[in-house]
């Protein structure tokens, strides 16, 4: 409950100091003030503050039923917040020591499909109790005081009375006495900060193996195939056409930076064609094959425009040049379409011949991988 007065000269109470004359550094010396315990400071502040109390809900009574209810509930949605947040710091730090090892895959499954949800289901499970538990507190156990009041002007009587009333919300917290509720925000505030701290543990230990932004599923020996799962011949397509495909591997037509672009090239063009420094064999026969994911910002490329020999990207309208190794030619983009090695196996069919020899993607491998 609020242990304000109202304005001097209007309603002050029986126990507050008498009247005000001067400034309040006037009335009252530091010497005073330091003797006044912490109600009379903050009473005698509300009074020079002018401050008008429209109305006041005190709360549930202390030690009342009610009050016993509100701190059970209240206490438990603290706990659960600080239980869900130890749980996140326990699958987080105990993926690869005693719970399963977890590393991202396009293509992944069990432990590493659900190790993220998880996670996030268990941050937020958690953020949600610490608000959940902050409203509960706020409303069901916190004395309500609408009151309005002048601005300070900032006195050395002005810092000490409002200190007063600072303490005072505390005080009038009931948090002090209220030990359910301590325990729980101390098994929350432990929680959600290790919670929060957890994933820096990322920079000291990658969580990734190998170098999963840096290399795709196509090796030496995968066949391409389409996305139905059709594996593909030479003459399969027409002079001039394109056919998307992925790597013969399991989940290979969901694996988006794997998506390659089979061209076969016009008998022109297969004259004009200047391929990149050492990948003069890249191709075979009138085939070439390269990414689909743009180099600007990793957009799908596709738009083939046979007559020019262009492949345009919606995105930001670049375009690479087939004939020139998928060399940029207008737009953002800045970095050839990297191509991939092909070959065909002994029943005839195309199949890569490694991986792709740079990152796919955008441009910004450029900085450190080219
Ligand atoms: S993503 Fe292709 S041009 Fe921007």
């Amino acid at each position: 409950m609020s242990t304000r007065e109202t304005r001097p000269g209007s309603t002050g109470g029986a126990d507050t100091p008498g009247p005000l004359h001067g400034g309040p550094d006037d009335d009252y010396s530091p010497e005073q003030l330091g003797t006044m315990s912490r109600e009379e400071l903050d009473r005698l502040g509300a009074r020079y503050d002018g401050v008008e109390i429209l109305h006041v809900d005190s709360g549930p009574e202390p030690g009342s039923r009610l009050e016993g209810r509100a701190i059970r509930q209240v206490g438990l949605v603290f706990g659960l917040a600080g239980v869900f947040a130890l749980a996140f710091v326990v699958v987080y730090a105990g993926s690869g020591w005693f719970l399963p090892d977890w590393h991202w895959e396009i293509s992944e499954s069990g432990w590493s499909a659900l190790f993220t949800p998880l996670l996030g289901l268990l941050m937020g499970l958690s953020l949600l109790m610490v608000g959940l538990g902050l409203v509960l507190f706020t409303k069901k156990l916190l004395p309500h005081e609408t009151a309005v009041q002048d601005k300070h002007d900032g006195s050395h009587f002005d810092r000490v009375t409002s200190g007063a009333t600072l303490v005072g919300g505390w005080h009038n917290s009931g948090l002090a006495r209220r030990k359910l509720i301590t325990r729980s925000l101390g098994l929350m505030g432990g929680g959600v900060g290790l919670m929060l701290l957890m994933p820096l543990g990322g920079m000291i230990k990658n969580p990734n193996k190998g170098d999963p932004l840096g290399s795709t599923n196509w090796d030496e020996g995968v066949r391409l195939v389409r996305n139905d799962g059709s594996p593909i011949r030479p003459g399969d397509q027409e002079p001039g056409s394109l056919e998307t495909v992925f790597p013969a591997v399991a989940g290979g037509n969901i694996q988006a930076d794997a998506a390659t672009m089979l061209i076969r090239l016009r008998p022109e063009q297969v004259q004009e064609a200047q391929p990149r420094e050492g990948q003069g064999d890249f191709g075979y026969g009138d085939y070439v094959a390269y990414s689909k994911i743009c180099t600007h910002a990793g957009c799908p490329v596709s738009l083939y425009e046979q007559e020019t020999s262009r492949i345009l990207c919606p995105c930001h309208q670049s375009q690479f040049d087939v004939t020139q190794g998928a060399k940029p030619v207008f737009g953002p983009a800045t970095r050839s379409l990297p191509q991939l090695p092909i070959t065909v196996d002994d029943e005839g069919f195309f199949v890569a011949r490694s991986d792709y020899i740079e990152a796919v993607g955008p441009t910004y491998w450029n900085r450190e991988r080219i």
